[in-house]
């Protein structure tokens, strides 16, 4: 179905200059760009982010990672956005993300892994409520999407 994903740059990939080239590959694969900003949230806001990891050992490490630097955040749209979306940033552990996606191209370690995606609807709803304002998010018309999503 036509949904909304968050998809979010981390510290690391906004360094090695790979916004463009994630963007890039959600826009060629068909999706529409709703809202993007350069951001560097407190803590206290990635804490709340990964509130389901914060008994996990790797939490607080994850967070100092995460406030590295800024981060790109992202809401992209269109068919089955949330799990295309991760098929297209790769699995989490680097052993199985595959060549071809975001991390099996650009990532090799699980903590410094580019990119987030949200994995299920409910939590991207969650999330884009989280990283943006109603107002931040963009409706626009755009034949191409129209056509793709005619049918
Ligand atoms: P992400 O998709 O943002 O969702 C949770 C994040 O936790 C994940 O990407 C990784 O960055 C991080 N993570 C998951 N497992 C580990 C691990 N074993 N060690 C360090 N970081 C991890």
């Amino acid at each position: 179905s036509d949904e909304q994903t968050f998809i979010a740059i981390k510290p690391d990939g906004v360094q090695r200059g790979l916004i463009g080239p994630i963007i890039s590959r959600f826009e060629t694969r068909g999706y529409k760009l709703a809202a993007i900003k350069l951001i560097s949230p407190s803590k206290e806001h990635l804490e709340k982010h990964y509130e389901d990891l914060s008994s996990k050992p790797f939490f607080p490490g994850l967070i100092k990672y995460m406030s590295s630097g800024p981060i790109c955040a992202m809401v992209w749209e269109g068919r089955d956005a949330v799990k295309t979306g991760r098929a297209l940033l790769g699995a989490t552990n680097p052993l199985a993300s595959a060549p071809g996606t975001i991390r099996g191209d650009y990532a090799i370690d699980i903590g410094r892994n580019i990119c987030h995606g949200s994995d299920s609807i409910e939590n991207a709803k969650k999330e884009i409520a989280l990283w943006f304002k109603e107002g931040d998010i963009v409706e626009w018309k755009s034949a191409h999407h129209d056509w793709i999503y005619e049918k």
